[in-house]
């Protein structure tokens, strides 16, 4: 009878275990025991508002096209690039999951940077100046506000075919900098720093509307950044 029990408790607790791991009973016997929870697959998170609210800095079109085609495609590039990973490390080639780490990077860092730039952006009804500390640290950093404005836009000048223009933050010491990384490179990995704002220099985030003349976007985003969270990722330090 105590046998009968406890082979029951453990029917109950394996098929709770493939439920919450999404993996299905029958297969159990063939997963290597050091990975019975599965990758959780990214999905393409909403814009905090409505596709036209950035109007007229940025164009509905263009917020539709990058945000449902730009952005869904990094994710599905990330979710197809960790399930060959997967493979990979199942079959232990160390190849194969050296190759994947460019597809990782790309797609992974795709999805984070443009999951950052939406939420720090904001329609133009309800912008409001940097304020507080950050402020304060801006100002000690560059001088003034329009001084940092100048410097940040005098990187983005520079950035050379696709990438992304950042305000960050070292962790360790609290200083500022402006920074600019290639292609869907992430501060983070980059240059260890936390980010603060960035600002996608890629051509599908302007060209419908600004054609060539990147500065003038970099130019009109000042009027539709959100201030208020960008200084919620600022550490203040004494
Ligand atoms: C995760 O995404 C990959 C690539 O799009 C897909 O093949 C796979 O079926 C998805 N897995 C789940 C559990 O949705
Ligand atoms: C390891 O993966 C590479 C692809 O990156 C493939 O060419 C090679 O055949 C694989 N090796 C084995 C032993 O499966
Ligand atoms: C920043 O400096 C300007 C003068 O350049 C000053 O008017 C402003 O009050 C300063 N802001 C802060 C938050 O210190
Ligand atoms: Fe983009």
């Amino acid at each position: 009878m105590a046998k009968f029990a406890s082979i029951a408790l453990l029917v109950v607790l394996l098929s709770g275990l493939c439920a919450a791991s999404r993996v299905p009973m029958s297969s159990l016997g063939r997963l290597p025991g050091r990975r019975l929870l599965q990758f959780a697959n990214i999905t393409l998170p909403d814009l905090p508002y409505a596709a036209d609210a950035l109007e007229p800095v940025i164009s509905e079109e263009i917020m539709v096209l990058h945000h449902d085609r730009h952005h869904q495609a990094y994710v599905n590039g990330f979710n197809t690039a960790v399930v060959r990973l997967q493979s990979a490390q199942d079959a232990s080639n160390v190849s194969a999951i050296v190759d994947l780490t460019s597809l990782l990077n790309f797609n992974g860092g795709g999805h984070v940077n443009h999951a950052l730039f939406w939420e720090s952006l904001t329609p133009v009804e309800s912008f409001v100046p940097v304020s507080g500390s950050l402020a304060e640290s801006i100002n000690d950093t560059w001088g003034s506000f329009e001084a940092f404005q100048a410097a940040f836009e005098g990187a983005a000048a520079g950035v050379q075919g696709s990438g992304w223009v950042w305000l960050g933050q070292d962790p360790a010491t609290g200083a500022l900098s402006i920074r600019t990384t290639a292609n869907q490179d992430t501060l983070a990995a980059k240059y260890k720093l936390t980010p603060l704002l960035g600002v996608d220099l890629w051509e599908h985030s302007y060209y419908l509307q600004y054609k060539n003349v990147r500065a003038d976007y970099v130019d009109a985003i000042w009027q539709v950044i959100n201030w208020p969270e960008v200084e919620s990722r600022f550490t203040a330090t004494a």
